[in-house]
């Protein structure tokens, strides 16, 4: 296993929470099929948001409806409260992941709530989808810089890790927001963290901004991480953290770590296919930093 690196695709859910073009929930159902028919183990599918905040998550039941009886791919559903936890349990989602944010203006701006009012009702949530027999992920955004505040103390993150894990949190994923860390950032926190936490349960999620994705991936992996968020297309951006351009591209990071000689599980050209469906319901060109090599090496359109 130790030549096993874990991706979950964010796509259906950060990827196109912020798009000028809103695809209805038949067309994110067809990106979530192309997705798993890439052998992608895992698969953020949707949030349960208020629609009026963001529209391009509206008809989140019904997507978590249509996977109900999928094997073999785990499909997570972001909640940023208590009321989207409960949306999310009635809809039949398995895995609940919650967005508390570092920093006090972030959780503000995102889910309109103090840093502590965060901690507790995520807290919450973590220990009512326990009891509830749900898997948890825990996201800790802006977990290097924050768009309001600037960088953020790693004793924050120390501090809000320990409380997520006791609440119940079966998986942490420091999540660089809008793109701003480096390497050696990377390599520091997560040296730091891996003191307390077992690497097995931590995971990163980046944003390529200053196209420093991968390289921050692999000081990730040098520190012992193994799972990834990753975006398809390089789609993404918080509507609410300014400057977040969008995330790792998936089909980037397939490719440098099968290059690199590692496993994932995905089949490239199907997760190329995916990119091509998402990008013509999108209207848009998408695709990630290796796209032009993509096209001229894989046969593909
Ligand atoms: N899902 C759907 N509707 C929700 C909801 C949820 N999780 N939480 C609250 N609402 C509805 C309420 O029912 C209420 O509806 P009404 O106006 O028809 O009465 C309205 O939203 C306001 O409720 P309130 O509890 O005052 O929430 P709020 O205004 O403080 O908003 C959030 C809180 C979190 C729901 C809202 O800010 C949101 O959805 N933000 C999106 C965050 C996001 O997606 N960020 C990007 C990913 S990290
Ligand atoms: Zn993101």
């Amino acid at each position: 296993m130790s030549n096993y690196i874990y991706i979950n695709d964010v796509g259906p859910r950060d990827g196109l929470q912020n798009q000028a073009t809103v695809l209805n929930p038949e067309s994110r159902i067809e990106l979530i099929q192309r997705l798993i028919a890439s052998g992608l183990p895992g698969i953020e599918i949707c949030s349960f948001v208020n629609p009026k905040a963001v529209p391009a998550m509206s008809g989140a039941h019904d997507i978590v409806q249509a996977f109900r009886q999928t094997k073999n791919c785990d499909l997570s559903v972001l909640v940023p409260n208590m009321k989207g936890y409960e949306l999310a349990k009635d809809a039949g989602a398995k895995t609940v992941t919650v967005v508390p944010s570092a920093t006090e203006t972030m959780n503000q701006k995102n889910i309109n709530m103090s840093l502590a009012e965060t901690i507790e009702s995520v807290k919450e949530i973590l220990k009512t989808a326990v009891n509830d027999k749900l898997n948890t992920r825990a996201y800790i955004s802006v977990a290097w810089e924050c768009p309001y505040e600037g960088k953020v103390d790693s004793e924050i993150i120390i501090s809000i890790a320990e409380q997520l894990l006791e609440a119940g949190a079966t998986e942490l994923i420091l999540a660089d927001t809008i793109g701003a860390t480096n390497p050696r950032d990377v390599s520091e926190l997560f040296k730091k963290i891996t003191r307390f936490v077992d690497t097995s349960i931590l995971s990163a999620h980046f944003h390529d901004t200053r196209a420093l994705g991968l390289a921050n991936v692999v000081a990730a992996m040098n520190e012992g991480i193994t799972k990834f968020d990753a975006c398809i297309g390089g789609l993404g951006g918080c509507p609410f953290a300014p400057g977040a351009a969008g995330n790792l591209a998936t089909e980037d990071l397939c490719s440098m770590l099968h290059q690199m000689g590692y496993e994932t599980n995905i089949d490239l050209i199907k997760l190329l296919d995916a990119v091509a469906f998402v990008s013509s319901e999108l209207k848009k060109e998408v695709g990630g930093r290796m796209t032009p090599w993509f096209k001229k090496n894989l046969q593909i359109a």
